[in-house]
Order: C-alpha cells, then sequence, then structure tokens
C-alpha cells in the first residue's frame, strides 16, 4: 500500500546574520513533528531554507566588501551546520536564490501579471536616503523618523507593481471560517479575522526599483521582486512547481502545515492564500503559528542584543537536553521565558532525575542481582498490570498530543511514566527479594518490567530526542528494528525476557547550578573586573604567536544605551552598536565610569567571545579597558574619528 504523504515546513530564515535559539526552537518543533510523522509510516517531505535577498542583506554585504551572494553563502553554510548540531533531519533546504526557485518565481509573477492579479501603480512611502529603505507610516519610530538610524525621512513615490489582495478579502475570511483547523491555535484564528480581514486588505507592493538584490521581474528587469512573493513560493518552487520535474510538487502538495512565529502568521494565512487562489492552486491545510522565546519577557533579537547562541548551548549540554528544554519547557503555541537556571533545573531534574537516575537503577540492579543477564524464569508481580494499562495509556496520550503538536503535553505524559516506573522500584524494594533466593523469579520479572518500560520510552521519546533512545537500546542490548517502531510502543512485552544489559556512563550528568553560575561569575573576574588589580599586571603571560593573536576579533563600537545592572554594584549593561548590529555587553566598570559618562563613548569591543551570561544578563563580548596598579581603569578609545564597526588589529 501507498504511504500517505506528510509535507511539513519551516519559515525560511533570513541568512543576516547567524540564528539563535529562537530559530532553533521553530526548527526542533517542526523536525519533531517531521520525526513522528515518519516513525507513523508517513512519507514525509520536511523542508527548510534560507530567505536571501531583500535590501538589508545587500546592504550588510556592502558593508563587509564582498557581494551579496558571498555574504548569505557564508552564512547558509553556518545553518546547514547549525542544523546538523541540532538534529535536524530536513529533507530538502531550499535558498531563494537557487535558479530552480528563481525561475518558479519569475513564472509565477508573470502568471499573476497576465491574469491581472499583478498591476503597476505608484509606491508612495517614507524614504531614509541614508539606509535606502522605504518605510509605511506605521514603520516610523515614534518621532515619525527612521525606525533604524532615526533620521529625518521623505515621502517618496516609486513605481512598483502591486498584487490585487483586496479581491481575494471574502474568500480567505469565508476559507478561514470554514476551516477551523486551517489556523492553529484557534486564538491566533480571530485575530487575523478581526484585526486584518474584516478592517479591509489592501493591495500588496511586490516588486521594488530601489534597490538590485532580489529576482528581477523578467518582463520589466528593473524591478525586482520585493519580499512575500519571493519567500513565499518557496513552499511550491521547492517541490519543483514551475519546473520540467514537478512530480514532488503532485506527490506533495498542499502543505499539511506551514510552522511560523507568531508574527508572520498573518503572511501565511492572508497573503499566502490569495497568491494560491490568484494561481488556481489549493491552500495548505493547516498554518501553525507558534509563540516565541522571550528574555525578560522581551523577544530575543540580534537589534537588542539579547540572542542565545544554540551552539553553544548544545556544546555545554547537549543536543538531546536542548531539545528536551524547548519543547518541554514552552507550550508550542505560547510564549515562554529562556533562562540559564530554567534550562539546568529542568535538565537535572526531567533528565538527570528522572530518566537518568531510571537508566542507571535498571541497569545497575540488573548488573547487581543477575549478573547483568536476566533468568527467563520469572514469576509476575502484582503491580505489574498496573504498569502495563499505565504504559499503553501513555502512548495512546503521547499520540493524541502529538497528533496536535502539543510537544509539552506529550513530554508531560512520558515523564509521568518514568516517574511511575521510579516509584514502582521503590514499591516493589527489589532489594528486599535480593536478599531471599526464594525472591528470584520475582524480582527478575521486577528488573523486566522496568526494562520493557525503559523500551517503551525510548521508543516514544524518539522524535523529541533522536540520540537518547539508541543509547537506551544499546544498554538494553536491542538491535531488533521492530522494537523501535512507533506501534511497538503500545505492545508491552516485546522485548525477550532475557534482558542482557551493557552498562554504561551516566547519560544525562547533574550540573552544579551553584558552580556554573560561579563559573560565569568568575569569568567576568578574570576579564573585566579584577579582584587583585596587581596580579593581573603580572607581565608573565607566555609568549603567542601572531596567528594565536589573530584569533581575536576586536571592532570599534558605540555606546548608545547604557545602564547599571540592579542586582550588582560593579556591573554596567550597555548596547553597543559595532556596525550593523547591536550587541549588549556586561562589564565591571561601575567604580569607575557612570552610564551617562560611557553613552556616546566610542569603545574597543572584543566581537569573538563566547556569549556569557552576568548576573542573568547575556554579555555577548567584552570593552578593552586598562587598568593600573593602583586599581585605577580607563576605557581604551580610538585616537581621532574613526567608523564604527572597523576593525582593530
Ligand atoms: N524570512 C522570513 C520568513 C519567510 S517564510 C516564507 C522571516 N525570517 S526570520 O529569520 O526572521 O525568521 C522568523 C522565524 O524564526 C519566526 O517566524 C520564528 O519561527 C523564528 N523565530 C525568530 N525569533 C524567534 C524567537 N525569539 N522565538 C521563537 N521563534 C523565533 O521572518
Amino acid at each position: 500500500m501507498e504511504k500517505e504523504k506528510f509535507y511539513i515546513t519551516t519559515p525560511i530564515y533570513y541568512p543576516s546574520d547567524k540564528l539563535h535559539i529562537g530559530h532553533s526552537y521553530c526548527t526542533v518543533a517542526t523536525d519533531t513533528m517531521a520525526r513522528y510523522k515518519r516513525m507513523r509510516g508517513y512519507d514525509v517531505k520536511f523542508l527548510t531554507g534560507s530567505d536571501e535577498h531583500g535590501q538589508k542583506i545587500e546592504r550588510i554585504a556592502k558593508q563587509n566588501g564582498i557581494s551579496p551572494k558571498e555574504y548569505v553563502d557564508g552564512i547558509v553554510k553556518w545553518i546547514k551546520e547549525l542544523w546538523k548540531t541540532m538534529d535536524i533531519s530536513y529533507d530538502y533546504y531550499i535558498r531563494t536564490t537557487d535558479e530552480k526557485h528563481i525561475k518558479a518565481v519569475q513564472k509565477i509573477f508573470k502568471k499573476l501579471y497576465d491574469n491581472g492579479d499583478i498591476y503597476k501603480s505608484e509606491y508612495e512611502g517614507w524614504y531614509c536616503t541614508p539606509c535606502e529603505t522605504f518605510y509605511t507610516q506605521t514603520q516610523l519610530d515614534k518621532d515619525g523618523k527612521c525606525p533604524d538610524c532615526h533620521r529625518e525621512v521623505e515621502k517618496l513615490k516609486e513605481e512598483s507593481y502591486f498584487f490585487r489582495l483586496s479581491k481575494y478579502q471574502d474568500r480567505i475570511i469565508e476559507h478561514i471560517e470554514s476551516n477551523p483547523d486551517f489556523i492553529q491555535p484557534p486564538s491566533r484564528k480571530n485575530e487575523m479575522i478581526n484585526n486584518f480581514l474584516k478592517p479591509g486588505l489592501e493591495d500588496l507592493c511586490v516588486s521594488r526599483t530601489s534597490f538590485k538584490w532580489g529576482i528581477p521581474v523578467e518582463f520589466d528587469p528593473k524591478h525586482v521582486v520585493y519580499v512575500w512573493v519571493d519567500a513565499l513560493s518557496n513552499y511550491i518552487s521547492a517541490l519543483g512547481y514551475g519546473s520540467d520535474d514537478d512530480s514532488d510538487f503532485k506527490k506533495y502538495w498542499p502543505a499539511d502545515v506551514h510552522v511560523v512565529g507568531k508574527e508572520i502568521v498573518r503572511f501565511h494565512t492572508i497573503i499566502w492564500p490569495a497568491m494560491l487562489m490568484a494561481l488556481d492552486l489549493p491552500l495548505p491545510k493547516k498554518i501553525f503559528g507558534h509563540g516565541w522565546l522571550v528574555i525578560n519577557g522581551g523577544k530575543m533579537s540580534k537589534s537588542i542584543g539579547n540572542v542565545v547562541d544554540p551552539k553553544i548551548l548544545v556544546d555545554k549540554y547537549g543536543v538531546d537536553s536542548i531539545r528536551y528544554f524547548l519543547l518541554r519547557e514552552i507550550a508550542f503555541g505560547q510564549d515562554g521565558n529562556f533562562t540559564n537556571e530554567a534550562l539546568i533545573n529542568r535538565i537535572n531534574s526531567d533528565l538527570a532525575n528522572d530518566l537518568g537516575n531510571l537508566i542507571s537503577r535498571t541497569e545497575g540492579m540488573i548488573e547487581k542481582y543477575f549478573n547483568s543477564k536476566l533468568p527467563a524464569e520469572q514469576v509476575k508481580n502484582p503491580l505489574d498490570d498496573e504498569i502495563i494499562e499505565i504504559a499503553y495509556q501513555t502512548a495512546l496520550r503521547v499520540e493524541e498530543n502529538m497528533d496536535k503538536m502539543l510537544f509539552s503535553n506529550a513530554l508531560v505524559e512520558i515523564w509521568n511514566f518514568i516517574r511511575r516506573l521510579n516509584k514502582y522500584i521503590d514499591e516493589t524494594t527489589p532489594w528486599v527479594m535480593a536478599k531471599d533466593e526464594s525472591k528470584k523469579a520475582e524480582l527478575a520479572d521486577v528488573m523486566y518490567t522496568l526494562a520493557e518500560g525503559l523500551r517503551i520510552i525510548a521508543v516514544l521519546i524518539s522524535p523529541a530526542m533522536p540520540n537518547t533512545p539508541n543509547e537506551i537500546y544499546s544498554r538494553l542490548s536491542i538491535d531488533d528494528e521492530s522494537l523501535k517502531q512507533w506501534d511497538s510502543a503500545k505492545k508491552f512485552g516485546m522485548l525477550k525476557r532475557e534482558v542482557k544489559i551493557n552498562k554504561g556512563n551516566v547519560i544525562f550528568p547533574r550540573i552544579d547550578i551553584k558552580k556554573e553560575l560561579e563559573e560565569l561569575e568568575a569569568s567576568l573576574k578574570l576579564n573585566e573586573s579584577p579582584e587583585n588589580p596587581e596580579k593581573k599586571a603580572e607581565p608573565n603571560k607566555q609568549e603567542i604567536e601572531f596567528k594565536d593573536f589573530e584569533k581575536l576579533e576586536m571592532k570599534i563600537g558605540e555606546v548608545i544605551e547604557c545602564e547599571k545592572i540592579k542586582k550588582s554594584k560593579k556591573l554596567l549593561k550597555s548596547q553597543i552598536k559595532i556596525g550593523d548590529e547591536t550587541r549588549q555587553i556586561v562589564s565591571g566598570i561601575a567604580d569607575y565610569y557612570s552610564p551617562e559618562e560611557m553613552k556616546g563613548k566610542k569603545v574597543v569591543v572584543v566581537t569573538n567571545l563566547k556569549p556569557v551570561k552576568l548576573c542573568g544578563e547575556l554579555s555577548q563580548g567584552m570593552i578593552l579597558a586598562a587598568q593600573d596598579k593602583d586599581g585605577s581603569l580607563k576605557i581604551i578609545t580610538a585616537d581621532g574619528e574613526i567608523g564604527n564597526g572597523a576593525e582593530v588589529r
């Protein structure tokens, strides 16, 4: 029988900079769903990619002295490494600079133009000359100035093509109303209808002449296709729509679910359906708008400078721990706060304590009481029936939640079962049975129930945590693939009775939270706030090669905001503009400089130091300062005018 298909996508991310833990969150959730569906026997197509055109990328590339394509190539390479690190099992990576995508977009644009859904007119907006960017009235800052550089803007007109979005308004409302599953979670549906659709849709500007880095309109090449027509088309261009080989398109379209952040639900539930209606194509079945990972209540973003680097987290705590945390901590659909403390607490309580303990207790006891191999002769314990029933109910409830993409609830169900098994150990008291030779067969059964419970847990956590199940299988000597299949989680007793174990190292070591935070404190003392300046001034450091010195990246940055950190006497928190980006840096200089003095200073920043958290605040680099024997401290600045973002060598 042919498998049922399942087509799932992430947004295509902007490669204007490296991605952060927020982007990883969306991709990990999508990956978990893709893995789950594969295990359920679907023919899955999982698409991710990058949205590479636009003025911002054009500008950043120019600042870096390279072409936009060279710039995005570098970032895309980094993104693909990130997805490898995070075990993302995508089937296809689409780049909007791919020839296949460019051709498809040009065809789509032409088709819409020929049908009369795209027409030429004039776009009027607020233009910032230094930034070379148009803004709408609502995008301007509170003083009506450029939201980026805060300089004066002027009203300008530009010839543009427009898409007749307004024409589709009623059909979209009707589609949303009659397909209650189309927008998930349901709260987002009312927002779309009441805030955007009911007030009326305006036609959409879909081309620009003010920059070049985009897909040229084939029949009018001074225009490039603007943002959403280019970006949204990726979901079909990746399947070969508009090319000679569109077999994937025929097979997988319409998408079963587009997973997107809540801020782009509007584009996916209004603009995208309108485009598809205009192209006479079926609409995606579902748009799932997930919430944001926030830091101290605010959105994580490069421009605020409070981003968390996912690669550092994975290096430190392991990929399954990070995936587990993201999926468990935040209900999918809602916002959730990200803190290092919450992450470490989850790792310690759920992974080290609950799951880690269950594994090490089980293998430890089988080793000790049975010399690592259970005998075939076993006598059923009275509590077994309850455990077997709970295992079955757990698998059903996990399915139910996974089908609705409620990952956190699914994990809660699995962890309830893990805790129940730990309690089963306490209730059956194997250490007492072990003293009584006549209870050997009963003890063997208790061990078997634990081992089989662990196998079922391994199967159920597989979509969320792709590595841990293999650890568990190898400890229980499970090679047989049929014992790793999804449906086997509903069949207690598939593991053969003579379980043989291979004891391994602790899978989830406990993290000493106090020590972890102290280490960060210490790194602060070492780098930025020496307790003992004399010691720091000792000229005893080892000689280094020039290539070692070259590893440092230092740039000129301008302090645009600075404030004291309430919890600390020594720390100032600065927002520093370095070229095009703004970073947050925490420095131990409050004894020497007031926030007012810091503001406007051009400082030297080490920009490639691993970010750390100091007093709960992210610090993404270090401001250089000199300190003499008496302990007085002065910030290093440049001798005269020099551009923001200039390299220091
Ligand atoms: N290129 C567009 C999307 C086009 S899709 C046809 C874009 N790119 S983006 O790089 O800004 O990525 C946005 C997506 O990244 C969000 O929709 C969300 O899925 C994810 N996230 C970015 N920051 C996030 C958080 N702080 N928290 C959770 N998700 C975040 O928009």
